[in-house]
């Protein structure tokens, strides 16, 4: 099932270029930001919300070890206000050894990328992430005005994995919305 909404999400991205004159503009907010470690690939993990547009990642490599195919497997939960009916997208893949070779791909995925890679970060442009080394990705935003204003406000919740050297190194869980820009996204508005 998933495969057809994540096809509407690519088309509704990429019908969106014609102006809409009298739409209010959107914006995605976050909520909360939770991140916790698992295994043994990294040291530390940190995270948190810079302001409610900006999060930041902060994750320090083992002492001894290396991390090869650092990846993010993460899932997408999108409920439209007012609906009891969730979306979901799954098994959505970052390849964050591969940023700088994502440039061009026109879809959901642009978004994603382009907040990492516009973020102020030290990630390499290839792995492995070097041993006993902290990287960080700081104030990353996720930039709505490619989103087609008529889409309808969301509450968002973000859940990732992710892996690195092949086993699950940490998870992480975002919640937020899109929603106007004047609005303040908690899903409390009255309809
Ligand atoms: C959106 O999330 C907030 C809390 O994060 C919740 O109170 C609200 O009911 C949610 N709205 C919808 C439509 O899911
Ligand atoms: C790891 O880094 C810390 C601080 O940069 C340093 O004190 C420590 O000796 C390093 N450990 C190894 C095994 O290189």
């Amino acid at each position: 099932m998933f495969r057809k909404y994540w096809l509407i999400w690519a088309l509704a991205l990429w019908v969106s270029c014609a102006p809409y004159a009298g739409q209010a503009k959107k914006q995605i907010v976050f909520n909360t930001m939770k991140c916790s470690l698992s295994g043994k690939v990294f040291a530390n993990i940190e995270c948190r919300l810079e302001t409610r547009k900006a999060l930041s990642l902060i994750l320090t490599t083992d002492e001894l070890k290396t991390a090869d195919n650092v990846v993010g497997v993460f899932e997408l939960r999108l409920s439209i206000y007012g609906q009891t009916k969730t979306i979901t997208m799954k098994k959505i893949r970052l390849d964050l050894c591969q940023l700088r070779a994502q440039r061009d791909k026109k879809s959901l995925m642009r978004l994603f990328y382009k907040g990492l890679r516009t973020a102020n970060h030290n990630l390499p442009d290839k792995c492995p992430f070097l041993r006993n080394t902290t990287y960080f990705m700081r104030k990353v935003e996720i930039d709505a005005s490619e989103l087609p204003p008529y889409l309808p406000e969301y509450n968002i919740t973000f859940g990732g994995r992710i892996y690195a050297n092949n086993v699950l190194s940490s998870e992480l869980f975002i919640t937020g919305g899109f929603c106007e820009a004047e609005q303040d996204c908690t899903g409390q508005r009255e309809l």
